[in-house]
């Protein structure tokens, strides 16, 4: 599969200025992160960001696929920090006129636009805008193809941290559609970063990554044996749209064999957590009283969301505003 485009994130100081992948990102980068993303996740219900650190910065939220919880969450994060954030509805916009990508950027960088946080399907799309933007915009991922969706990422981290405390300690499961998951690759540089004990990739052979991708990960075909001792179970829905039609798996057959059930859930260590990018589909990849149950962290995964994305916004953009 391509890969997504080198571009070098950081300023000539070494600070952070685009956040495209977690690749390259050291151990203290994303310790700061999730630490300045925790202070926000404590206080999100009193207005934590009463400062507004980011006054006078302009955001663009650009989506090329469909979502709910990063456009959500972005969007919240920004005007929680006190910034202007703009959802540019591309279907509505001159795009849908035959306006490239970067034709729409060097508009919106005319409407001093400093921050233009992305969801594209096509790979390579977020480092093109990254060269071609003014040395005081950043660019944000907010998934790209199959490669990256690093904020997500790092809640997925976040959210392991704050029920287990330490990475380091914890074997993580990685189920389903790994092969197409930019959320699987951005947590598997998060938790490999971080120092993971055990990373695990469990799913049926056409849906596991290639052999060179996620070096050090164990690999399972079957998932009573990749949930053996689990602290961590993170469940992929099947990515329907990065198939052909004649190539997505039967949905009953997927979830007799790999749908996460009660029953297959006890293989895993009795104070696991299970956690779902979502969006989910129950019944498939996972049953609802698990999706719903005490060991889900699905919704605070979401919560997280919003405090994750204020640290990365504040990280990129809050010297610009200063
Ligand atoms: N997890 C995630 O990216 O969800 P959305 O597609 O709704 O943004």
């Amino acid at each position: 599969m391509a890969a997504s485009g080198t571009i070098d994130q950081r300023r000539a100081d070494g600070t952070l200025r685009h956040l495209i992948t977690l690749e390259g990102l050291g151990a203290d980068e994303i310790e700061a992160l999730l630490a300045r993303a925790q202070h926000y996740a404590r206080g999100l219900d009193q207005s934590a960001a009463r400062s507004e650190p980011l006054r006078g910065v302009t955001i663009a939220n650009l989506f090329t696929e469909p979502s709910t919880r990063t456009r959500v969450s972005f969007e919240l994060a920004g005007r929680r920090l006190g910034a202007d954030v703009v959802n540019i509805e591309l279907q509505l916009s001159s795009r849908a006129k035959g306006e490239s990508m970067l034709d729409t950027i060097y508009t919106l960088e005319a409407l001093h636009f400093v921050v233009f946080v992305i969801r594209e399907a096509e790979p390579g799309v977020l480092a093109q805008v990254a060269a071609h933007v003014g040395p005081k915009v950043s660019v944000l991922s907010a998934g790209e193809a199959h490669l990256s969706h690093p904020t997500q990422g790092l809640l997925d981290a976040l959210t392991v941290r704050q029920h287990k405390g330490s990475i380091a300690a914890q074997t993580i499961a990685i189920v389903g559609d790994i092969r197409h998951s930019r959320v699987a690759r951005s947590a598997y540089q998060a938790f490999h970063a971080l120092g993971a004990r055990a990373l695990r990739l469990v799913g049926p052979a056409a849906l596991l990554p290639a052999p060179h991708e996620f070096a050090g990960c164990e690999r399972f075909e079957t998932l009573e044996e990749g949930l053996e001792g689990a602290d961590v179970v993170m469940i992929l829905r099947i990515q329907k749209e990065r198939f052909a039609a004649n190539e997505i798996p039967d949905a009953q057959q997927y979830f007799a064999r790999y749908g996460l059930t009660a029953a297959r859930l006890s293989r895993a260590h009795p104070d696991a957590i299970v956690m779902h990018p979502q969006p989910m589909n129950r019944g498939i990849e996972i049953a609802s009283d698990v999706a719903d149950g005490p060991q889900s962290v699905i919704r605070q995964q979401v919560s997280n969301g919003v405090a994750v994305r204020m640290a990365v916004l504040e990280a990129v953009a809050g010297a610009a505003a200063a």
